[in-house]
């Protein structure tokens, strides 16, 4: 089975597509899925992240850095088709790149993370015709907008909410509230689930997205890669 192809992609900066492609990715790593982060972005954050983990608890994915390939992403992406179940794509935030663009010509779901503020979703309102113009070539790409950074409770999150119909885009049900735990992990180049309790509601989040795009992508539950013989 070739991979199943997710790209993260939004052009507003900071919305939080490095850490769901690195949570995400490395959740899937830990249920024995083969993953590949691909770091689109020439920032190369993704590339950075992975990097700042210790020998001891190395980040638990791949991470190849394919920013240069610009317009021709989809081309080098596919090229690891079939060594891996799931490849993760983390652009850059750039809205002239051709990186998004050439990133979901080849993705089966695109992730739009989107912090629920009024400012940054309508300065992301612009992706939507990005998927849209893709949507003509690539005709089955599924799209979900991923609500990061959430403050339940707020005025604010409640104005923002109005707003997501202009995307013309599914939420999913799965969302990432604002904890310090997200920027404690990637400090450390790790995933949330590495902290333990301090950690418990990050992970039930990160969890809970890992679930709903598998169900989204179809993807089973993998084969022990490893299988351990007892004499
Ligand atoms: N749910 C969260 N809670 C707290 N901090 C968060 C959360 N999500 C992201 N952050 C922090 O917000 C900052 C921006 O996040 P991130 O780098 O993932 O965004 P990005 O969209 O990849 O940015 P860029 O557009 O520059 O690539 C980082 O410092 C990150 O640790
Ligand atoms: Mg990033």
């Amino acid at each position: 089975m070739p991979a199943k192809i997710i790209t993260v992609a939004n052009q507003k900066g900071g919305s939080g597509k490095t850490t769901v492609s690195m949570q995400l990715v490395g959740t899937l790593a830990r249920r024995g899925y083969r993953v590949l982060v691909v770091d689109a972005d020439p920032q190369a954050t993704a590339t950075r992240w992975a990097a700042s983990a210790s020998n001891e608890i190395p980040f638990p994915a791949s991470v190849v850095g394919l920013s240069a390939a610009n317009e021709k992403v989809h081309r080098e992406v596919r090229k690891f088709i079939n060594d891996y179940s799931v490849i993760i794509i983390d652009c850059p935030p750039a809205a002239d790149s051709q990186v998004p663009q050439s990133s979901l010509l080849v993705a089966d779901l695109v992730l739009v993370p989107i912090i629920p503020s009024p400012l940054d979703m309508w300065a992301a309102v612009g992706i939507k015709q990005v998927i849209a113009n893709v949507s003509e070539i690539n005709d089955t790409l599924r799209a979900r907008l991923v609500l990061n950074q959430c403050q339940p409770r707020t005025t604010l999150a409640k104005e923002a909410l109005e707003i997501l119909p202009a995307f013309g885009i599914e939420t999913a049900t799965s969302q990432l509230c604002h904890r310090q735990i997200y920027r404690q992990a990637a400090v450390f180049g790790q995933t949330v689930h590495e902290f333990g309790r301090k950690a418990a509601a990050a992970i039930i989040e990160i969890n809970s997205l890992a679930d709903e795009v598998l169900e989204i992508l179809g993807v089973k539950t993998p084969t022990m890669q490893h299988t351990v013989h007892t004499v």
